[in-house]
């Protein structure tokens, strides 16, 4: 007989239904796993004899062999340890074989029988409701898959034993609470920063359009402080902004104790990132920086320092909104719609707007114009506002603190976003919420038939979606 476990498999941010198939036969005493696992599948046999003996449950002397089906569709991850034990204890008799039909089933197993932590619940969650299935997790992911349904059943135990317990009735398991993430204390406020009015109300206005900004000024301007405090005056997510970006999250293994935040994703990965860390992929398939920036902010310090490949990989995603990963055996689609913001120095050792510098190497415009042009001419085109920094001077430093803090510009910020997507849902186009979302063809029906096109499309140089 044939005993049966769902589970899934990760592709982008989508979890697919894979089947745990578990036979016990006579024969020769065996533990065999087919179906595409990858090494960490693989060593999950290892796991779930350790963990089940830990429990006091010995495997038969018998040949298992375990499947995930379908065969073709590559597994990656520890997640399929607790399906895999469950059918095999489902086979073995250790757990009533129909106990598992309306499961989907995911988690970890250390080789005491406690069942830890997995990236991907809140998708695994919201796939298993959507097929009218409960979902059995590990008890630190509960939290995070009880945002799915307020009404699905899901079981969250800490060990096999205690699961063991539910289902024989001795010990009955509460369904986990939604978590909600308890913020790090107040984010940096624009009444930090001293003088700088323009590139303050540049911030603004970059944070109102959801526009890409480039700033360039010497080093020491404030360039950096400014961007860290563009999340203070950012509009919180929507519910369904929160639930994408959670689902990236999820996938990546970020969601802290599976807790939840409405607070906008700020990523300032170093200069030295790699073309994979930035985009996603890799060696095991993971979101990049660009998708963990989803809805919020990807902000890039010293621009021209990344590798000029990283740098263009961002132009795809820049311009969709998503990214996608080949690999030879499958393809993912991860979402990436990101504000970028970035921050560069006039030259490589940042003095060429000094008043009276001299470079030594060359003239200072030829500096300038080298190090400028390590940044390519299409990604330039995908920033709508680039601004100069300049130096702060010691009479700025010594003003008082601004009248005006990150509350009051971030209401300001928030007025701008509802009058633009008010905009365009009465134009019809309920999918933008930004002006910087909005292309040419949507720019032409928001300004009326009075704009020519060739001026519009001056203004707004990308194609349309
Ligand atoms: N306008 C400003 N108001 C207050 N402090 C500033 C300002 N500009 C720079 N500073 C100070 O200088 C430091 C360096 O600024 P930073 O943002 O790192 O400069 P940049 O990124 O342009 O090199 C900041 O940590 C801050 O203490
Ligand atoms: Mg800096």
């Amino acid at each position: 007989m044939v005993t049966r476990v769902a589970t899934v498999a990760f592709e982008g941010i989508e979890a697919r239904a894979v089947d745990v198939q578990v036979q016990v036969t006579p024969g020769g005493v065996a533990f065999l796993l087919v179906g595409l696992p990858d090494k960490a599948v693989a060593e999950s046999r290892e796991r779930v004899r350790a963990a089940l003996i830990a429990s006091g449950l010995a495997l038969p002397a018998k040949r298992i062999t375990v499947n995930l089906a379908p065969a073709d569709l590559p597994k990656e991850g520890s997640h399929y340890d607790l399906p895999i034990a469950l059918a095999v204890m489902a086979a073995i008799g250790a757990i009533p074989a129909d106990a598992l039909a309306g499961y989907t089933v995911l988690g970890e197993l250390a080789l005491d029988g406690s069942i830890t932590a997995v990236a991907g619940v809140l998708p695994t969650a919201i796939a298993a409701y959507g097929r009218g299935q409960g979902l059995i997790c590990p008890a630190a992911s509960g939290p995070e898959a009880a945002w799915a349904a307020a009404d699905m059943d899901i079981l969250a135990p800490r060990s096999l034993i205690q699961l063991a317990n539910h289902f024989k009735g001795t010990q009955v398991m509460a369904r986990p609470e939604p978590a909600v993430a308890r913020q790090a204390g107040p984010l940096p406020d624009l009444a930090d920063i001293k003088g700088q009015e323009s590139a303050r109300r540049v911030l603004e206005i970059a944070a109102a359009g959801g526009h890409n900004l480039l700033m360039n000024g010497p080093p020491g301007a404030g360039k950096s402080m400014l961007a860290s405090r563009l999340p203070s005056i950012l509009p919180p997510l929507t519910p369904r902004e929160l639930l994408e970006v959670s689902m990236v999250l999820s996938v990546a293994g970020h969601l802290a104790d599976g807790a939840l935040t409405d607070r906008r994703p700020f990523r300032a990965p170093h200069h030295s990132a790699s073309m994979a860390a930035l985009v996603g992929g890799g060696f095991q398939a993971k979101p990049g920086e660009v998708s963990l920036a989803h809805h919020g902010v990807l902000f890039l310090d010293e621009l021209p320092e990344f590798q000029a490949q990283a740098l263009d990989a961002l132009r795809q995603p820049m311009e969709t909104g998503d990214v996608l990963i080949s690999r030879a055996n499958h393809r993912a689609v991860y979402p990436a719609r990101f504000q970028l913001v970035a921050a560069m120095n006039p030259c490589r050792c940042g003095k060429a707007t000094e008043p009276g510098f001299a470079c030594r190497r060359q003239m200072n415009e030829r500096c300038m114009a080298q190090y400028q042009s390590r940044i390519s001419g299409p990604m330039l085109d995908r920033i709508d506002i680039t601004i100069d920094v300049p130096a702060v001077t010691a009479s700025d430093l010594i003003l008082p603190a601004a009248s005006e803090g990150s509350a009051q510009v971030a209401a300001r910020v928030a007025r701008a976003r509802r009058l633009q997507t008010a905009r365009f849902e009465a134009l019809g186009l309920g999918h933008v919420t930004t002006n910087a979302a909005c292309r040419r063809r949507c720019w032409m029906r928001s300004h009326g038939p009075t704009m020519r096109a060739s001026r519009c499309c001056a203004m707004r140089p990308r194609p349309c979606a």
